[in-house]
């Protein structure tokens, strides 16, 4: 059975367009049109799922033709090294009543020397599931450290991700034991309780070294937790921690703007500026959201926080071209295509042989049709072909869409978190005239409408009309400071403006007792991954890998049980 009609991939070429083109890390700024991108690709997952059960059926069927062979399981692990592992949690450590539930975890004994007190690195899952980190056990950082100490390396999944998940849906009120006391308690248990199978040692905390770490949201807590419980972690390493919570997180996309190629960062400012200028008109407004292909689109900040997807992409940039995206630097050389005669993309923004008529008199610089067409190829079209409406891909006025509460829908989870105590809502800048690459359009009111349309009160649990940022940044915002709490950082990162590498926060000396690193040109968590050979990494990459495992040794001989 030849399974070859050219319809039979199109999700799976649909699910590659909107990971390449269209999804920003999940892990990116906090804005309605995140969710409505994970349905898309819910959706291209399931079609493709359901694609590749009715192929193995059919080659079941065909199995007198000699090609026949066994499906594949459902779920192969990757990395059968790992097996999963659990242990016992309760839901609510202020109250045994509620019971417990398994979290999730996975071991790397691969360098580990019983007998020698060499420590535990424990990598903290953070908002995903744990699954995902399993490359960082493998060949990524906690890998490198444990073969560097002859450590026993951990994955530890977060409550709620994954399959840790200690509710029977995520309703508002099922939703009250996801916050950071209830998770740093679970990693405290766990780090003075675990008995890792296979191990005869007393491997916990105090009594052996632990070593904390954590990138981005889990590089926060990893900070957090040498401050809550220094007893139990005897050093962590906090990368890309953004110890600093904030409302808006307009300055993530000043990062990008100040750090992209400057043709790049001009070109969208002008097509930004151009686009709130032209919705401004009635007439003009149906003109430009057509050319976009989204005219069908009810609500004008959906349309303009359509715009903003390809600026994601900076964040899934990474050193290692295996993981990363060349997605915005793609997206940034097809802005500067000229439309017509070569030379006209070397004058100046504004010059007249840039100008092409949009209507009547009303001309815009070429780029903005280039902008456009990367949207229609790159949004528009992977929405139509899942034969969705835009109004249904990109619309976030309809409350049914949220109301669905049951296990399948991820996107409550983090969501819930930065309505409740995180923030980094994504907007514009606050001051109406400084230079931006988002619309005006993009307000506080506009980016946490999720928290309000998701989360109606419960009985047990309302979610705050503002997210209680007090509880992240009274832990030590950009001040966060340890003896043997690493602060490692990327030179443009956006989350930066968020981590102790702000610029609002005081600069501190690089020690060995409280290292304090910038990786040049770095963006997110880049310390996080390895290769199997660290020599083979790029210079700036190898180099803190090295520093990483230096001040690590240099800290476990101060360890006294
Ligand atoms: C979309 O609808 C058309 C016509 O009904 C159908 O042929 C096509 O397979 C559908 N595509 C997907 C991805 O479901
Ligand atoms: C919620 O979504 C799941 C998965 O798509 C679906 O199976 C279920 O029927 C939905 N529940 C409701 C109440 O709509
Ligand atoms: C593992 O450690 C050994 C001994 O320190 C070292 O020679 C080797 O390069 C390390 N391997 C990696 C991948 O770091």
């Amino acid at each position: 059975m030849r399974l070859t009609a050219p319809f039979a991939y199109l999700p799976l070429l649909i699910l590659a367009a909107i990971a390449s083109a269209t999804i920003p890390s999940r892990r990116g700024p906090v804005s309605p049109q995140h969710v409505n991108l994970w349905k898309l690709e819910a959706r291209a997952k399931a079609l493709e799922a359901a694609r590749t059960a009715k192929a193995s059926s059919l080659v079941l069927q065909d199995s007198t033709n000699g090609f026949a062979h066994e499906p594949e399981p459902l779920h192969t692990p990757k990395y059968p090294e790992f097996p999963e592992q659990f242990f016992e949690q309760p839901v609510d450590h202020t109250d045994p009543s509620y019971g417990t539930f398994k979290q999730r975890y996975w071991v790397n004994t691969r360098h580990y020397v019983p007998g020698s007190g060499g420590p535990v690195i424990v990598l903290d899952g953070g908002e995903t599931s744990g699954e995902d980190r399993l490359p960082f056990l493998d060949t990524g950082i906690v890998e490198i450290l444990t073969n560097a100490t002859g450590g026993v390396g951990v994955v530890l999944e977060h409550r709620y991700y994954g399959t840790s998940i200690p509710v029977p849906d995520f309703s508002t009120d099922n939703l009250r034991w996801l916050n950071n006391d209830q998770a740093a308690a679970d990693s405290a248990n766990f780090m003075s309780h675990v008995k890792f199978e296979g191990i005869d040692e007393d491997l916990t905390a105090p009594r052996t070294p632990w070593i904390y770490y954590g990138g981005s949201y889990a590089g926060a807590r990893a900070a957090h937790m040498k401050i809550l419980y220094p007893d139990l972690v005897f050093g962590a390493i906090a990368s890309s921690g953004v110890t600093h919570a904030v409302l808006s997180n307009w300055e993530y996309y000043e990062v990008i703007r100040e750090a992209a190629d400057p043709a790049c960062s001009a070109h969208l400012e002008n097509a930004i500026t151009t686009v709130d200028t032209l919705l401004q008109f009635p007439v003009l407004k149906d003109v430009v959201k057509a050319l976009f292909g989204l005219h069908e689109l009810k609500h004008d900040d959906d349309f303009v926080s359509v715009l903003e997807g390809p600026l994601g992409a900076w964040q899934s940039k990474n050193w290692d071209p295996a993981v990363g995206s060349t997605s915005f630097d793609d997206f940034c050389e097809s802005l500067s295509k000229p439309v017509g005669a070569p030379h006209i993309g070397a004058l100046p923004i504004g010059h007249e042989d840039r100008l092409v008529t949009l209507l009547d008199d009303q001309k815009i610089d070429f780029s903005v049709l280039n902008f456009a067409q990367w949207v229609r190829e790159n949004a528009v079209k992977p929405c139509l072909e899942l034969n969705t409406t835009v109004e249904e891909c990109f619309g976030t006025y309809d409350d049914t869409q949220y109301t669905n509460t049951s296990l399948t829908q991820e996107w409550r989870l983090w969501q819930f978190q930065v309505c409740t105590e995180w923030g980094y809502f994504s907007t514009a800048p606050p001051d109406p005239n400084h230079p931006r690459i988002v619309s005006k359009l993009l307000t506080m009111d506009y980016a946490t409408k999720l928290c309000r349309q998701a989360y109606p009160p419960g009985k047990h649990f309302t979610v705050p009309a503002q997210p209680d940022i007090s509880v992240v940044n009274v832990l030590g915002d950009f001040a966060i400071a340890a003896d043997r709490l690493a602060i490692i950082d990327g030179e443009v990162d956006p989350w930066r403006p968020c981590t102790p590498h702000s610029e609002y926060a005081k600069d501190r000396k690089d020690t060995m007792l409280r290292p304090f690193k910038l990786i040049p040109n770095g963006v997110h968590h880049y310390d996080e991954y390895g290769l199997r050979d660290i020599n083979d990494e790029p210079p700036e990459i190898k180099q803190i890998h090295y520093e990483m495992i230096e001040f690590v040794r240099e800290w476990l001989q101060d360890f006294k049980a």
